[in-house]
Protein backbone atom coordinates (compact mmCIF):
# COMPACT_ATOMS: atom_id res chain seq x y z
CA UNK A 1 0.00 0.00 0.00
CA UNK A 2 2.70 2.25 0.93
CA UNK A 3 6.28 1.99 0.00
CA UNK A 4 9.43 4.64 1.72
CA UNK A 5 12.13 4.06 -0.64
CA UNK A 6 15.63 5.24 0.95
CA UNK A 7 14.47 8.79 2.37
CA UNK A 8 17.06 10.92 3.68
CA UNK A 9 16.21 14.30 5.32
CA UNK A 10 18.02 17.16 6.91
CA UNK A 11 17.42 20.01 8.43
CA UNK A 12 20.58 22.00 8.05
CA UNK A 13 23.88 20.58 8.38
CA UNK A 14 21.77 18.03 10.83
CA UNK A 15 20.33 14.61 9.17
CA UNK A 16 17.54 13.77 10.51
CA UNK A 17 16.44 10.48 8.86
CA UNK A 18 19.46 8.23 7.13
CA UNK A 19 18.16 5.85 4.27
CA UNK A 20 14.95 5.05 5.37
CA UNK A 21 12.87 2.24 3.31
CA UNK A 22 9.72 0.75 4.38
CA UNK A 23 6.68 -1.55 3.14
CA UNK A 24 3.27 -1.65 4.34
CA UNK A 25 0.96 -3.80 3.05
CA UNK A 26 -2.78 -2.97 2.31
CA UNK A 27 -4.62 -3.57 6.13
CA UNK A 28 -1.33 -3.71 7.79
CA UNK A 29 -0.91 -2.12 11.03
CA UNK A 30 2.86 -1.01 11.65
CA UNK A 31 3.90 0.42 15.05
CA UNK A 32 6.83 2.94 15.22
CA UNK A 33 8.44 3.29 18.16
CA UNK A 34 11.52 4.89 19.27
CA UNK A 35 13.21 7.42 21.41
CA UNK A 36 12.27 11.10 21.53
CA UNK A 37 14.04 13.21 18.60
CA UNK A 38 14.72 9.57 16.48
CA UNK A 39 12.83 10.90 13.54
CA UNK A 40 9.01 9.05 13.75
CA UNK A 41 7.75 12.34 13.57
CA UNK A 42 9.29 13.24 10.43
CA UNK A 43 8.93 10.10 8.75
CA UNK A 44 5.13 10.74 9.41
CA UNK A 45 5.25 14.49 7.87
CA UNK A 46 7.58 13.34 4.82
CA UNK A 47 4.61 10.57 3.90
CA UNK A 48 2.39 13.17 4.14
CA UNK A 49 4.31 15.72 2.45
CA UNK A 50 4.17 18.19 5.05
CA UNK A 51 7.96 17.57 4.91
CA UNK A 52 9.84 17.38 1.80
CA UNK A 53 12.74 14.68 1.37
CA UNK A 54 16.38 15.35 0.66
CA UNK A 55 16.86 12.23 -1.14
CA UNK A 56 14.43 9.24 -1.87
CA UNK A 57 10.73 7.93 -3.18
CA UNK A 58 7.20 7.10 -1.57
CA UNK A 59 4.82 5.29 -3.72
CA UNK A 60 1.45 5.15 -2.38
CA UNK A 61 -0.91 1.80 -4.25
CA UNK A 62 2.45 1.84 -6.75
CA UNK A 63 2.10 5.43 -7.83
CA UNK A 64 4.54 7.63 -6.86
CA UNK A 65 3.26 10.03 -4.30
CA UNK A 66 6.34 12.30 -3.79
CA UNK A 67 9.67 12.60 -4.48
CA UNK A 68 12.64 14.73 -3.91
CA UNK A 69 13.04 18.63 -3.75
CA UNK A 70 9.60 18.66 -5.66
CA UNK A 71 6.88 19.47 -4.03
CA UNK A 72 3.35 17.35 -4.28
CA UNK A 73 4.29 15.36 -6.70
CA UNK A 74 0.57 14.31 -7.18
CA UNK A 75 -2.60 15.89 -4.69
CA UNK A 76 -2.60 13.60 -1.62
CA UNK A 77 -5.79 15.36 -0.90
CA UNK A 78 -7.95 12.50 0.48
CA UNK A 79 -5.38 9.59 0.22
CA UNK A 80 -3.45 10.36 3.54
CA UNK A 81 -5.17 10.80 7.01
CA UNK A 82 -3.06 12.24 9.62
CA UNK A 83 -4.03 12.88 13.56
CA UNK A 84 -1.76 13.97 15.39
CA UNK A 85 -1.07 14.66 19.20
CA UNK A 86 -3.02 18.05 19.40
CA UNK A 87 -6.29 17.38 17.85
CA UNK A 88 -6.18 20.67 15.53
CA UNK A 89 -10.09 20.85 15.20
CA UNK A 90 -11.64 24.18 14.13
CA UNK A 91 -13.18 25.83 17.48
CA UNK A 92 -15.42 27.98 16.30
CA UNK A 93 -17.17 25.15 14.35
CA UNK A 94 -19.55 22.47 15.99
CA UNK A 95 -18.38 18.46 15.73
CA UNK A 96 -20.79 18.13 12.76
CA UNK A 97 -19.66 21.00 11.11
CA UNK A 98 -15.39 19.86 12.02
CA UNK A 99 -16.13 16.57 10.39
CA UNK A 100 -18.02 17.84 7.39
CA UNK A 101 -15.49 20.62 6.01
CA UNK A 102 -13.21 17.47 4.04
CA UNK A 103 -16.69 15.88 2.74
CA UNK A 104 -18.54 19.14 1.33
CA UNK A 105 -15.31 21.22 0.42
CA UNK A 106 -13.32 18.69 -1.04
CA UNK A 107 -15.15 15.54 -2.05
CA UNK A 108 -18.10 18.24 -2.92
CA UNK A 109 -20.51 15.62 -1.73
CA UNK A 110 -24.16 16.73 -1.37
CA UNK A 111 -26.03 17.72 1.85
CA UNK A 112 -27.78 14.89 2.55
CA UNK A 113 -24.57 12.62 1.43
CA UNK A 114 -22.38 14.84 3.66
CA UNK A 115 -24.94 14.35 6.35
CA UNK A 116 -24.70 10.67 6.03
CA UNK A 117 -20.80 10.72 6.33
CA UNK A 118 -21.00 12.68 9.61
CA UNK A 119 -23.03 10.63 11.06
CA UNK A 120 -22.27 7.43 10.17
CA UNK A 121 -18.42 7.57 11.42
CA UNK A 122 -19.96 10.11 14.86
CA UNK A 123 -21.67 6.63 15.82
CA UNK A 124 -18.59 4.62 14.78
CA UNK A 125 -16.38 6.42 17.74
CA UNK A 126 -19.20 6.82 19.41
CA UNK A 127 -19.95 10.31 19.60
CA UNK A 128 -23.26 10.62 17.60
CA UNK A 129 -24.67 12.37 20.97
CA UNK A 130 -22.33 15.31 20.59
CA UNK A 131 -22.67 16.30 17.04
CA UNK A 132 -23.87 19.72 18.03
CA UNK A 133 -21.41 20.44 20.60
CA UNK A 134 -18.05 22.94 20.12
CA UNK A 135 -14.76 21.02 20.95
CA UNK A 136 -14.22 23.07 24.02
CA UNK A 137 -17.10 21.22 25.29
CA UNK A 138 -15.65 18.11 25.08
CA UNK A 139 -12.93 16.28 26.77
CA UNK A 140 -9.46 15.81 25.33
CA UNK A 141 -10.40 12.03 24.79
CA UNK A 142 -13.91 12.99 22.89
CA UNK A 143 -12.04 15.67 20.80
CA UNK A 144 -9.00 13.42 19.81
CA UNK A 145 -12.00 10.70 18.81
CA UNK A 146 -13.34 13.71 16.68
CA UNK A 147 -9.87 14.32 14.95
CA UNK A 148 -10.20 10.55 13.72
CA UNK A 149 -13.59 10.62 12.77
CA UNK A 150 -12.70 14.18 10.56
CA UNK A 151 -9.38 11.88 9.41
CA UNK A 152 -11.70 9.41 8.26
CA UNK A 153 -14.41 11.61 6.48
CA UNK A 154 -11.66 11.81 3.68
CA UNK A 155 -11.61 8.20 2.65
CA UNK A 156 -8.40 7.77 2.96
CA UNK A 157 -6.17 4.42 2.12
CA UNK A 158 -4.00 4.99 4.94
CA UNK A 159 -4.00 6.27 8.71
CA UNK A 160 -0.89 7.91 10.14
CA UNK A 161 -1.30 8.58 13.33
CA UNK A 162 1.73 10.49 15.55
CA UNK A 163 1.21 10.19 19.59
CA UNK A 164 -2.75 10.26 19.46
CA UNK A 165 -2.64 10.03 23.05
CA UNK A 166 0.21 11.67 24.43
CA UNK A 167 -1.84 14.74 25.51
CA UNK A 168 -4.19 13.02 27.09
CA UNK A 169 -5.29 12.15 30.30
CA UNK A 170 -4.22 8.99 31.28
CA UNK A 171 -7.75 7.60 32.10
CA UNK A 172 -9.00 8.81 28.17
CA UNK A 173 -6.35 7.26 26.45
CA UNK A 174 -8.38 3.91 26.21
CA UNK A 175 -11.48 5.51 24.68
CA UNK A 176 -8.81 6.84 22.00
CA UNK A 177 -7.20 3.40 21.74
CA UNK A 178 -10.46 1.25 21.28
CA UNK A 179 -11.44 3.62 18.27
CA UNK A 180 -8.24 2.91 16.85
CA UNK A 181 -7.99 -0.84 17.47
CA UNK A 182 -11.90 -0.98 16.06
CA UNK A 183 -10.34 0.41 12.61
CA UNK A 184 -7.02 -1.60 12.82
CA UNK A 185 -10.03 -4.31 13.17
CA UNK A 186 -11.76 -3.08 9.55
CA UNK A 187 -8.38 -3.98 7.72
CA UNK A 188 -7.45 0.31 7.90
CA UNK A 189 -3.70 0.38 6.40
CA UNK A 190 -2.21 2.52 9.24
CA UNK A 191 1.07 3.54 10.49
CA UNK A 192 1.57 4.66 14.17
CA UNK A 193 3.64 6.08 16.44
CA UNK A 194 2.88 5.88 19.90
CA UNK A 195 4.50 4.55 23.65
CA UNK A 196 1.57 2.34 24.33
CA UNK A 197 3.82 -0.63 24.23
CA UNK A 198 0.01 -2.86 25.34
CA UNK A 199 -1.40 -1.19 22.23
CA UNK A 200 1.78 -2.26 19.67
CA UNK A 201 1.83 -5.34 21.27
CA UNK A 202 -1.93 -6.38 20.83
CA UNK A 203 -2.82 -4.69 17.96
CA UNK A 204 0.71 -4.02 15.63
CA UNK A 205 0.72 -6.91 12.81
CA UNK A 206 4.71 -5.32 12.79
CA UNK A 207 6.59 -3.19 15.14
CA UNK A 208 9.17 -0.82 13.69
CA UNK A 209 12.10 0.79 15.86
CA UNK A 210 14.29 3.99 14.86
CA UNK A 211 16.90 5.11 16.63
CA UNK A 212 19.02 8.61 15.68
CA UNK A 213 17.01 8.79 12.09
CA UNK A 214 17.54 5.11 11.38
CA UNK A 215 15.09 1.99 11.33
CA UNK A 216 17.13 -0.39 13.68
CA UNK A 217 14.85 -3.29 13.81
CA UNK A 218 11.92 -4.55 12.92
CA UNK A 219 9.65 -7.56 13.78
CA UNK A 220 6.62 -9.35 15.07
CA UNK A 221 5.56 -7.46 18.43
CA UNK A 222 6.16 -10.93 20.23
CA UNK A 223 9.90 -10.94 18.61
CA UNK A 224 10.35 -7.50 19.09
CA UNK A 225 9.48 -7.56 22.89
CA UNK A 226 10.67 -10.36 23.86
CA UNK A 227 14.03 -11.05 22.09
CA UNK A 228 15.09 -7.66 20.62
CA UNK A 229 18.45 -8.10 18.65
CA UNK A 230 19.23 -4.32 18.16
CA UNK A 231 21.25 -3.27 21.97
CA UNK A 232 19.21 -0.33 21.49
CA UNK A 233 15.81 -1.63 21.16
CA UNK A 234 16.80 -3.33 24.29
CA UNK A 235 17.83 -0.09 26.35
CA UNK A 236 14.69 1.54 24.92
CA UNK A 237 12.29 -0.92 25.63
CA UNK A 238 13.31 -1.64 29.15
CA UNK A 239 13.55 2.55 29.88
CA UNK A 240 9.70 2.55 28.67
CA UNK A 241 8.48 -0.79 29.86
CA UNK A 242 9.88 0.78 33.53
CA UNK A 243 7.69 3.91 33.39
N1 LIG B 1 11.48 21.73 11.52
C1 LIG B 1 12.61 21.31 12.09
N2 LIG B 1 13.74 22.02 12.03
C2 LIG B 1 14.89 21.58 12.59
N3 LIG B 1 15.01 20.41 13.25
C3 LIG B 1 13.91 19.65 13.35
C4 LIG B 1 12.66 20.05 12.78
N4 LIG B 1 11.74 19.09 13.04
C5 LIG B 1 12.42 18.14 13.74
N5 LIG B 1 13.70 18.47 13.92
C6 LIG B 1 14.71 17.65 14.61
O1 LIG B 1 14.71 16.39 14.00
C7 LIG B 1 14.96 15.37 14.95
C8 LIG B 1 13.86 14.33 14.86
O2 LIG B 1 12.64 14.91 15.27
P1 LIG B 1 11.26 14.15 15.22
O3 LIG B 1 11.05 13.62 13.86
O4 LIG B 1 10.26 15.09 15.76
O5 LIG B 1 11.55 12.95 16.22
P2 LIG B 1 10.52 12.07 17.06
O6 LIG B 1 9.16 12.25 16.48
O7 LIG B 1 11.05 10.67 16.92
O8 LIG B 1 10.62 12.55 18.47
C9 LIG B 1 15.04 16.05 16.30
O9 LIG B 1 16.41 16.20 16.60
C10 LIG B 1 14.39 17.39 16.05
O10 LIG B 1 14.94 18.37 16.90
MG1 LIG C 1 7.43 12.92 17.36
Amino acid sequence: MISLRHLNKSFGSLQILHDVSLHVGKGEVVVVIGPSGSGKSTMLRCINQLETMDSGEIYLDGQPLAAAHKNAARKIGTEIGMVFQSFNLFPHLTVFQNIALGPRHVRKLNQQQVKDIVETLLAKVGLLDKKDRYPEQLSGGQQQRIAIARALAMQPKIMLFDEPTSALDPELVGEVLAVMKDLAKEGMTMIVVTHEMNFAREVADRIVVMADGRIIEEGQPNDIFTAPQNPRTREFLKAVIQE
